[in-house]
């Protein structure tokens, strides 16, 4: 597993995280990629899954990067405390790595709520600050509202059939050294070729990569986004094999011809 720096932190995270929307897996997938480098777990109050994973963690807390997220209707300064301690509750434990938000609620000012996230960290009870689903716009208003700490993050779709960060959002968080981490890498399975009857001409071309290189589509889909400076992916997977498949999709690289036949396949 190779690692990318969070942010400016000098914190190290894997470049293949665990995601758990529609977790079902039980204890044993997240463990495996844990054991396998893949130690940050990124969870949610609204996944329900946080319990599951204070389970699968159990023992090994040592080992992992934890990053959870407030529901964007609980962005109010009391609102944004209890839910943390609700997650720490669920998760059965007592610092949360990365706290993110969501995502954007107009109604509430970010002021209100990064006042909540400074003092969590000031607390001991966060270590780092993130965001989720934030525009450019909403990522510049959010590090104003900051006065003590950075974003260190963006949680955000990102995969090759939903290329929309790369016009703005890539390089403002490459500027401004926030790691960009790619959710629905792989467009719920559809990178996989899991469900490919007949591969269209997008996923042709994703096939023969995947040939050229040995690997499965899903692990070359998982490593070109890997090839865009400041991402990392969060990958779900409830199966331990196809857990481990994800987990290889770091340590090689695509080559610069191969990344650019992607590109072209799968067109912004
Ligand atoms: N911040 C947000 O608003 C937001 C929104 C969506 C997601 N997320 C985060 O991002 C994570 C990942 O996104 P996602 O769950 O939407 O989608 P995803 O990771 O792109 O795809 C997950 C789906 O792909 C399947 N899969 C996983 N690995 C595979 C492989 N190697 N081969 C074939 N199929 C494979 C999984 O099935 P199996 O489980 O059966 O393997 C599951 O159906 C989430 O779990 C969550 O942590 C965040």
């Amino acid at each position: 597993m190779e690692y990318r720096e969070l942010g400016g932190t000098g914190e190290m995270v894997p470049e293949v995280g665990l995601g758990t929307w529609k977790y079902t897996g039980g204890s044993e997938p997240l463990r495996k990629g844990i054991e396998l480098g893949a130690n940050l777990i990124d969870t949610a109050e609204m996944y329900r899954t946080e319990d599951a994973v204070g389970v699968a963690i159990q023992g090994i807390r040592d080992k992992v990067f934890l990053a959870t997220k407030v529901l964007s209707s609980h962005l109010r300064y009391d609102a944004v405390l209890k839910a943390a301690e609700d997650s720490l509750r669920l998760l059965n434990d007592d610092v949360i790595d990365l706290y993110q938000i969501h995502s954007p609620n107009p109604g509430v000012p970010i002021i209100e709520t990064m006042r909540a996230m400074e003092d969590l960290v000031d607390r001991g009870v966060v270590r780092y600050i993130g965001v989720s689903n934030f525009s450019v716009a909403q990522l510049r208003e959010a590090q104003q509202a900051m006065n003590r700490y950075p974003v260190v993050s963006n949680q955000v779709l990102y995969n090759l059939k939903r290329r929309q960060i790369e016009r703005d959002l890539v390089p403002y968080c490459v500027d401004n050294k926030i790691t960009i981490m790619a959710y629905t890498p792989l467009a719920a399975g559809g990178l996989s070729g899991r469900s490919w009857l007949m591969p269209d001409k997008r996923s042709a071309v994703l096939a023969a990569v995947a040939e050229e290189t040995g690997k499965t589509p899903a692990q070359v889909a998982l490593n070109w986004c890997l090839s865009r400076p400041n991402v990392i992916v969060i990958p779900k997977s409830n199966s331990v094999a196809r857990t481990i498949e994800n987990c290889e999709a770091s340590g090689w690289l695509l080559t610069a011809s191969q990344v650019a036949a992607l590109d072209q396949a799968y067109p912004i």
